[in-house]
């Protein structure tokens, strides 16, 4: 299980011979899911160079302070913006005091002036310097203003000597990390969302959509970032900003949205909010189409329904489909829930049905009913950005539930070739 996906941390490099670590620590904390950017003090430079930590971290290394072109991309302040965490491995004797005196005559010291987040030091200097009263005087004053010192351990050193001032070894320091940060309830978990409309060109100005404006779905999509996952999100055409930290798929066609989808899985959860439109033309013009008679007829066929066919091929995966509906809500949701071999439908009133508030199309607030086998709740008027959130408060039991099981028994899952028939 990846313990940093959506993390954004900033490592600091200092001037010490356990610099040559900082490498070996970005991989290991890419592996666990986080992204990192890296800033070299100049002492960092004598002992490891910017081209090896740019090479694993997979961004341009921050050198200085001062250059108009960095200042110019991401500058100082925007760096420090931009970190969730900022850890500082190896810190050297140096730096402490540095910190402790509050300067900001370099790029790291500035930036962890002006960071509103976590600052954590993992100190790497010989036992000598590390037992001197002046850092045991900067250790103190830096804790006492809630910085947080990893390490550092104890044992051999590279100046052949033995004691206290060894940095602490990779792993563990990517465990205090890990444990700085609230662990999410779908840390580690690849949450797979569709959103928005699907348009069906029916030649090249026009096309047949709908009026879903994508927003209960980039809702939920933000809500499961804040739970740790990692969100991919397969969205037809809308005027939605993309949400931070989410791998947005942008497609138009239903036939395209199933590419997208089944390229992505498995996955651990799908939940399909997109409203695909039901048929498409049988032809696409290549020309523009030119009025003619009063009546105009436009063949259509079905679409595939991307919900019941992902599920059917990939019956592991816990899936949530969306129901909008104007009248006998609670039948036709639980239809679905069966036609569609889905474990949930969250479903909502559309039209005069809705009320004042109609949920669905534009709007920025919904209510829904949540319906599985064998129970079902009820998600009061909300704005969708606090239903999202609760929305997955009640999904992620469930699917948690399910992950425990195992796979679904056959007969949850839709046969496609005859839907009324279980697979046996
Ligand atoms: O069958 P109906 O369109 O009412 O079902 C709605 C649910 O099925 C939604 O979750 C929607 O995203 C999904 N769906 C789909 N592909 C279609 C039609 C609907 O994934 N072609």
């Amino acid at each position: 299980m990846q313990r940093l996906t959506n993390k954004r941390i900033l490592l600091g490099v200092t001037g010490s011979i356990a610099a040559y670590k900082s490498a070996e620590l970005i991989r290991r904390l890419r592996d666990e899911g986080a992204e990192v950017q890296v800033i070299m003090t100049r002492g960092a430079e004598a002992f490891i160079t910017a081209l090896t930590l740019q090479a694993v971290s997979g961004h341009p290394v921050h050198l200085h302070l001062m250059d108009t072109e960095a200042e110019a991309g991401m500058g100082h302040i925007e760096l420090a913006r931009w970190a969730d965490a900022i850890l500082i491995a190896p810190t050297s004797a140096d730096f402490m005091a540095r910190l402790a005196q509050g300067r900001a005559d370099d790029l790291l010291t500035a930036v962890c002036l002006a960071g509103d987040v976590p600052l954590a030091l993992a100190p790497a200097m010989n036992n000598r310097m590390w037992r001197d009263r002046a850092t045991q005087d900067n250790a103190k004053k830096l804790v006492g203003r809630g910085i947080l010192l990893f390490g550092p351990d104890s044992g051999d050193q590279a100046c052949g000597e033995t004691g206290p001032g060894r940095m602490r070894e990779v792993d563990l320091l990517v465990n205090d990390l890990v444990d700085m940060f609230d662990v999410g309830s779908l840390a580690g978990k690849t949450v797979l969302i569709t959103a928005g409309p699907t348009r069906e060109p029916i030649d090249p100005v026009r096309f047949i959509s709908n009026h879903s404006s994508g927003k209960m779905g980039y809702a939920i999509a933000e809500a499961a970032v804040e739970a740790g996952a990692r969100v991919i999100l397969v969205s037809g055409p809308t005027a939605l900003p993309v949400p931070d930290r989410v791998e947005l798929v942008n497609v138009e066609t239903a036939n395209q949205m199933l590419d997208a989808v089944q390229s992505h899985m498995p996955v651990d959860l799908f939940i399909a909010t997109a409203a695909v439109a039901d048929y498409r033309p049988v032809q696409v013009s290549e020309n523009k189409i030119k009025k003619q008679d009063n009546i105009m007829a436009l063949a259509l066929e079905k679409n595939p329904d991307i919900l019941a066919e992902t599920k059917a091929q990939f019956p592991g995966v816990f899936t949530i489909g969306f129901a909008a509906e104007t009248n006998d809500l609670e039948t036709y949701a639980r239809n679905k829930l069966m036609n569609k071999g889905v474990e949930m439908i969250a479903a909502n009133w559309v039209g005069s049905a809705a009320g004042e508030n109609d949920g669905t199309f534009g709007s920025d607030n919904n209510a829904l009913q949540l319906f599985w086998q064998d129970g079902e709740i009820e998600l009061p008027m909300a704005s969708k950005s606090k239903l999202a959130r609760s929305l997955l408060a009640h999904i992620v039991p469930h699917f948690e539930d399910y992950q425990a099981k195992g796979l679904p028994k056959a007969n949850n899952v839709v046969n496609l070739k005859d839907p009324g028939k279980p697979i046996a």
